[in-house]
Formats: C-alpha cells, structure tokens, sequence
C-alpha cells in the first residue's frame, strides 16, 4: 500500500483529477483561525506527499508532518526540504512536543482499523495539542453514506506521462475494500500495470464524534466541505 509505484504517480493523478490541496489548506487554516487565532505551529498526519504541507507551510510559521508509508514520505521530504517530515505511525507516535493544529486529510483516518484505534489516535492527538488547539479530520465516508460498488475511472496526461485510474470500492463488514489499478504509460517506457488494494474504515459520524470526546475534544461537524464526505474540527 503506498509503495513506489503509487509514491510516484499519486501527485500527477490527483491534479488531473482536479484536486485543489491549496484551496483545501486554505480552508483550513480559515477554520481554525476562527477558533486559534493566534495558531502557528501545524503537524499534518498521514501527510503522503507534502502538498497540504506545502500549502500549509505559506500559511502558519512552523508546519510538519507524519507519514508511514517511505515511498510517500520520500516525495514529501524531496519537496520541502526544510519541513519536518517524520516517519512514523498514527497509532503510535510520539513526537514529544505539542503543535497549535493537528491535521489529517484526504479520508487517511480511515486506515486505521477499528473504533478503538481511532479513539486511541485522537488520545495521542490530543496529548500533541496545545491548549486551545484545533483538529481538523477530512474522514472517509461514513458507513451510512458510501456508495457499495462504487467504480471511478480518470484517465490523466501531465507531464509527458499518461496514467489511467480504474477503482472499484465494496463494502466488506465494517470497511470498504478499495480495489485501484493503475496503467502508466510514456514514450521512453511504455505500458506498465500495476495495482493496490485498500481497506478502509466506514466508522459512521457518531463512531467519530464519540472517539473526539473519548479523547475530550469539543468535535464540530462540518458537512458542506470535501466533496460531501465533510470535516470534523475539534478544539482541546
Ligand atoms: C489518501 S493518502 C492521503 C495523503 C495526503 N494526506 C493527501 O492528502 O494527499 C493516505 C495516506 O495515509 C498514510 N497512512 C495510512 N496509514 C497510516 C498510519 N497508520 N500512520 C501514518 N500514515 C498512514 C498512507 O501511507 C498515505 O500516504
């Protein structure tokens, strides 16, 4: 999952499919600002390739991120050279220092596996949090609105490369199983193929909101953002 193949690709594909992570950033830092005005230090978790951080290192003066995957965090580092970017676990971390926001975006909350990791991850959230921080999760979609058999399919060119995007997501218990294959072609390589699967967690809305306040963060809904699936922002 996030090997090399994807860590390569996976920028290129987003901005074919039109995904706007300074607009994002931007939202966030508003949201917050409205709560933390005087906020300044970010960490993002499951940061993948840095481009939230990119933004977000315009927008507040100190920034860093935490990502598991090598490949990913490798780009990530490559292109801010100056940020933090930690490897690490969201599970697990201990960075042994507390930051204003605490983000985690693009449904990566999802990858952790049950209602007891997400409420033992907010904890640790929360101990990294200064007082009257803010934390801003872009969930996955909940168990009552995903779309079982839902299939995408993007076909991008930037750069000299083509890339073809085919997904095909199901309901598996209480995760979706999200099947993606990918097909990467350019003049000097030709055609390779390659696949992934990801299984993530469908936890419904009261699931998240009840793992915040298990940590004893005050948690907002926010529905009209990221193409529906919404924004949790919580304050310590
Ligand atoms: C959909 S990508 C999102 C990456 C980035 N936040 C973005 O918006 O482009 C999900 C990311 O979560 C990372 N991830 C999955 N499980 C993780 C964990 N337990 N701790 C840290 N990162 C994790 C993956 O390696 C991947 O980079």
């Amino acid at each position: 999952m996030y090997g090399a193949e994807l860590a390569e690709i996976y920028d290129l594909v987003h901005r074919g499919r039109g995904k706007d992570y300074r607009v994002e950033a931007e939202q966030v830092a508003d949201l917050v600002r409205a709560r933390m005005p005087g906020a300044r230090s970010l960490l993002d978790l499951a940061c993948g390739t840095g481009q939230h951080l990119r933004c977000f290192a315009e927008l507040f003066s100190e920034v860093a991120g935490l990502e598991l995957s090598e490949p990913m965090l490798a780009v990530a580092r490559a292109r801010l050279p100056r940020v933090r970017c930690h490897q690490g676990d969201m599970r697990s971390f201990d960075l042994g220092r507390r930051f204003d926001v605490i983000t985690c975006m693009f449904g990566s909350i999802g990858y952790l596996a049950t209602t007891r990791e997400l409420a033992d991850a907010l904890r640790r959230v929360a101990r990294h949090l200064s007082p009257g921080g803010a934390v801003v999760v872009d969930p996955w979609w909940f168990s009552e609105n995903f779309l079982d058999g839902h299939v995408s399919a993007d076909v991008v060119t930037l750069e000299g490369r083509t890339v073809t995007r085919v997904s095909h997501s199901a309901r598996e218990g209480d995760a979706s199983r999200m099947q993606v294959h990918y097909l990467v072609a350019d003049a000097a390589s030709g055609i390779g193929h390659f696949s992934e699967t990801h299984l993530i967690s469908l936890f419904s809305r009261a699931q998240y909101e009840s793992a915040f306040a298990a940590a004893g963060l005050d948690v907002e809904y926010l529905p009209e953002f990221q193409d529906g699936r919404g924004l949790f922002i919580a304050t310590a």
